[in-house]
């Protein structure tokens, strides 16, 4: 054990102490070529596997530097990744509060809070891998919801038909496909020009679906959208859930944490009218991954929608029953993901969550203005989050075809040369710069280089 401890230690030097770009922009084939990751009968010695380490450590992207302007995380929390670390150490499983005490009740105390933050009255909950299995579980509860009998009898010819907004994740797609709903019966339901789902739209979906004689089961809202950072309506949809006894999920995965803020937590006003919520803490929280959950504002839904199928095995009936997660959850074997979300809270308190959205608000805010004053950029849409979608406008005449190469060859360029990591997006058939500012450490320094940058190799293509 001590000498991978001490691996473990230089590791953690060579990736800190390290002065590299954020991230390499090398290829699939050409890394093949250089790295060998085959296996073979025989071992190899400690060396050997430090060596694999340090080549891990060189070609992974720095996701902790405030230049890594792509995902929607970035930054490092060290309580939290002290608490990955510990949580390894020593690999608990949290389908039973037997093998997971301390955990077990950790995770209950996060899910307490969060249905505090979203002001769920009846609020229960359960860690999950990832916004889409909070997601997929969400709409799980909705079908049962709507056809009781679906987990013991399936859809029996029933059409249930899903409405999310265009600008929802991917992972709804999964989830009607998983659930046996199809994906032809997920609609994509007209958002306006920040984002949001238009209510009108909704409605007049959901007629179309009854007139066809379908059964309306589920609207997913999305708060803090993956490529604008929009913030859908939660009062007008809820009411047009409530006459026709929807199912309505908020995936709050990227945009949840604002419910921190006394100043932005407006974004999702009205949360508390819904019936489940996704929230990761793998995303803004800056929690190493995974660390996500499924809340859900009525007492026994989970465990009613999940459970059976032969778990007696491991789920006894003794002092513990009422605490064992396992029967809530739609995984065995689950990692204990509460600890580094719990150590991280406590160290730094809900008033240091409000401190960091606070803070990225506005950096945002900075961020947008410049984009603003300066003639070669112009935003694509405004930005309600930490989401800056905006594009490079050429001086010369271009179609929007060739002005969308032109922002994608700015962030390819930009990422081979070894700038800052930014990646393109499509935002209703134009192609922008997306930059998410997720990072404490950004700066408005760091900014005016990142812009001017993107305005030298946009000048460069443009005269090219
Ligand atoms: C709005 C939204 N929902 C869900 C997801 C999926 O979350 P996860 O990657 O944790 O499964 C994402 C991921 O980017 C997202 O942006």
């Amino acid at each position: 054990m001590q000498d991978h401890l001490d691996i473990l230690s230089r590791a953690v030097d060579h990736w800190t102490n390290k002065d590299r770009p954020v991230s390499s922009a090398i290829t699939a084939p050409e890394l093949e070529k250089i790295l060998n990751v085959s296996l073979s009968e025989k071992g190899c010695s400690p060396e050997e596997l430090e060596r694999a380490i340090h080549d891990y450590l060189n070609y992974s992207p720095d996701v902790s530097r405030p230049d890594f302007f792509k995902l929607l995380y970035s930054g490092v929390n060290t309580p939290a990744l002290l608490g990955d670390w510990i949580t390894s150490l020593t690999n608990a499983t949290m389908h039973t509060y037997q093998v997971g005490p301390v955990s077990t009740l950790m995770e209950l105390e996060l899910i307490r809070q969060w249905n505090q933050l979203i002001g769920f009255q009846d609020g229960e909950g359960v860690m999950v891998s990832g916004g889409s299995q909070a997601n997929l579980i969400g709409m799980m509860l909705a079908r049962h919801h709507a056809v009781p009998d679906s987990k013991t009898k399936g859809l029996q010819g029933k059409t249930l038909v899903a409405y999310v907004s265009d600008q929802a994740h991917y992972s709804n797609q999964r989830s009607v496909n998983v659930l046996g709903i199809g994906t032809d019966n997920l609609v994509a339901v007209e958002s306006d020009q920040e984002g949001r789902i238009k209510p009108s739209a909704l409605e007049a979906e959901i007629e179309k679906s009854l007139a066809q004689g379908h059964i309306p089961f589920y609207i997913g809202l999305t708060a803090g959208t993956t490529v604008l950072g929009a913030y859908d309506p939660v009062k007008p949809c809820s009411e047009i859930a409530k006459k026709h006894n929807i199912w309505v999920h908020i995936d709050g995965a990227w945009g949840a944490p604002v419910l921190f803020s006394e100043k932005h937590r407006h974004l999702i006003a009205d949360c508390h009218l819904v019936d489940s919520f996704a929230w990761d803490a793998h995303k803004l929280m800056n929690v190493p991954l995974t660390a996500a959950v499924v809340l859900v504002n009525h007492t026994g839904a989970l465990r009613a929608c999940t459970s059976g199928g032969g778990g007696e095995y491991l789920f006894h009936q003794d002092a513990n029953a009422q605490y064992n997660l396992g029967e809530r959850s739609i995984q065995c074997g689950r990692r204990a993901d509460a600890l580094k979300v719990w150590l991280s809270w406590k160290a730094i308190g809900n008033q240091g969550f409000a401190k960091k959205i606070d803070y990225l608000q506005d950096i945002k805010t900075r961020c947008v203005e410049m984009v603003q004053q300066n003639d070669s950029f112009e935003m694509l849409a405004p930005a309600a989050y930490l989401n800056v979608l905006f594009r490079y406008v050429p001086k010369t005449s271009m179609s929007e075809d060739e002005i969308g190469e032109l922002n994608k060859a700015i962030c390819k360029t930009m990422v081979a040369e070894g700038g800052a990591y930014i990646d393109y997006a499509n935002y209703k058939g134009k192609y922008g710069i997306r930059l998410i500012l997720a990072n404490e450490q950004i700066t408005p320094e760091h900014l005016e280089k990142l812009l001017n940058e993107c305005e030298r190799y946009g000048n460069q293509f443009d005269d090219a």
